[in-house]
């Protein structure tokens, strides 16, 4: 069970919330509950709604559609973030690789920093780029 603290010293040093003063991140701990799952668990599919983002704390999961593998995240990278932020069904299926161990922040919770904490907004952003950017050089 990771306790609040360490919750907050975990959300430090995740890219979205790097810029976050510490008080701020207490808040945000708090919404964030604690998710432990076995290797090989499908943690949503392609086309499920989503009423969650994902912080990976410990462990591999694979981003996938159908056996097609999208990429390979771990530690303090984040997803499901797509879903939350437009409403539209899960775009690919995330499995665990590994034992994992995640932070769930639900929707409304999100929603709620993300028109508090514009540098929340940008971190998202940020994301999305990278993501972006990764799939462009696959294509190269
Ligand atoms: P969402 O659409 O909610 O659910 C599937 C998630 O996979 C998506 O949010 C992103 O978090 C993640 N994802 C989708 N495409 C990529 C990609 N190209 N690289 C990394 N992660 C991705």
């Amino acid at each position: 069970m990771i306790s609040t603290v360490e919750k907050v010293l975990f959300l430090k040093g995740v890219d979205l919330f790097s810029a976050i003063p510490g008080e701020d991140l207490s808040q945000i701990a708090q919404i964030a509950d604690e998710v432990d799952l076995d290797a090989g668990e499908l943690i949503f599919k392609s086309g499920d709604l989503g009423d969650s983002l994902y912080l990976i704390v410990a462990g591999k999961v694979r981003v996938h559609r159908e056996e097609q593998e999208i990429a390979l995240l771990g530690e303090r990278q984040v997803f499901g973030e797509m879903a939350l932020l437009d409403s539209e069904p899960r775009s690919a299926s995330v499995t665990t690789v590994s034992d994992v161990t995640l932070l769930r922040i639900q929707q409304e919770d999100f929603a709620d920093i993300l028109s508090e904490k514009s540098e929340i907004a940008q971190g998202i952003i940020k994301v999305l780029i990278r993501r972006l950017r990764g799939q462009l050089d696959k294509q190269k």
